[in-house]
């Protein structure tokens, strides 16, 4: 508590990402500091689990007091602390866990876990605090592509979800296979602006009627059997236009689904989260259609849709007042449901 504001912790280090924020009121953010370690891996093509344990090993103490010291908060003025539990990599996880605890014990104040892709939801309420469940949200990041129906701060109903490959992994394997390297999902939006969305028809995967399930992993060999075959035919592969086509073809699905859920669940608006988010096709293809029907779409600012601490401070204020604390044997989940997995994140009583 610092001059009457309730100030909230989040700490997030389940990826290449370490994390920390500083939260007051669940309304205002007092920080966000974000260590990225995006450089270190794009050498190896893509995140070595080993190699970010340490790095968030060696970086978090730093985070954190670059957090408070941003905030301009001490450690004993702090009310809660939140911290990813899951899913994500394991030993990533753990660095954050521990430090987290560590922390909570020795200054004796509340610790609660947090479900990463919860967070990732709640980033909405950072800029449209107005916003409150029951609302229905679209998922879109590296390792999840969920339809997810949030019928309060910490319950959810997954609508569907990928089968295969989550939309940010397609996007990252396009973006090898064309040469572009690591973090592919920007790469491969920037580039798509240069080319023709309708220069090749890759496969829109649309699986069952009315399923709200996805699958890109179709699209994704298609674009890749496309290059095999153009190259063995001697011709010259337009990079642009083989991303451009990839990504109409991926938003073609993305808004259909998203009109498809918004039918089913009759919500008037439409929230969308994680780092996919930030795509530009997306953000745009998804309003008009949104506008179309007079329904709102909610989008965080692009720092809020990829990791951040700040989420997952919003994600355990609003737990902590709905009286969601851990206990210091909290654990880490790297499969972690956030339909059915949330409650053994709480302190048994
Ligand atoms: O949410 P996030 O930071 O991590 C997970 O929780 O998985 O999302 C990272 C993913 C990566 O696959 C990255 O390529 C993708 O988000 N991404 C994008 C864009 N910016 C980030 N994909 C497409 N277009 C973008 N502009
Ligand atoms: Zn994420």
């Amino acid at each position: 508590m610092k001059n009457g504001m309730h100030l909230t912790m989040g700490i997030e280090s389940s990826c290449d990402e370490t994390a920390i924020a500083v939260l007051a009121d669940g309304r205002q953010l007092l920080s966000n500091v974000i260590s990225s370690q995006i450089e270190i891996h794009t050498a190896y093509g893509g995140v070595v689990p080993e190699i970010a344990s340490r790095h968030h090993l060696n970086n978090i103490p730093f985070v954190f007091q670059q957090a408070l010291d941003e905030a301009g908060v001490t450690l004993e003025e702090i009310d809660e602390i939140g911290v990813t539990a899951g899913p994500g990599l394991a030993g990533a996880l753990l660095m954050g866990t521990a430090f987290a605890k560590a922390v909570a014990m020795a200054a004796q104040k509340p610790l609660i876990g947090v479900h990463h892709i919860q967070g990732h939801i709640m980033a909405n309420l950072l800029e449209h605090p107005d916003l409150k469940p029951p609302f229905l949200a679209f998922v879109l990041s590296g390792g999840h592509t969920h339809l997810v129906e949030v019928k309060g701060y910490n319950e959810f109903k997954i609508l569907g979800c990928t089968r295969d490959d989550a939309i940010g992994e397609a996007y990252d394997k396009v973006a090898r296979v064309i040469g572009l390297g690591y973090p592919g999902g920007p790469k491969v939006d920037r580039l798509a602006k240069e080319g023709d969305p309708h220069a090749i028809e890759f496969k829109r995967v649309y699986l069952e009627k009315d399923s709200l399930d996805f699958s890109f992993s179709g699209t994704k060999t298609g674009v890749i059997n496309y290059i095999h075959n153009e190259e063995q035919k001697g011709h010259t592969v337009s990079r642009a236009d083989v991303a451009a086509s990839f990504q109409q073809a991926v938003v073609d699905v993305v808004v259909d689904k998203a009109m498809m859920a918004l039918d089913r669940t009759g919500y008037g608006g439409l929230a969308i989260a994680g780092g996919v988010a930030c795509n530009s096709s997306i953000r745009s293809r998804l309003q008009q259609a949104c506008d179309r029907r007079g329904v709102t779409l909610w989008i965080p600012s692009p720092i809020f849709c990829t990791d951040n601490g700040a989420m997952i401070a919003m994600a355990a204020y609003h737990k902590a007042r709905e009286g969601h604390f851990a206990g210091l044997d909290l654990d880490v989940y790297p499969g972690l449901n956030m339909e059915t997995g949330l409650a053994g994140l709480d302190r048994a009583e």
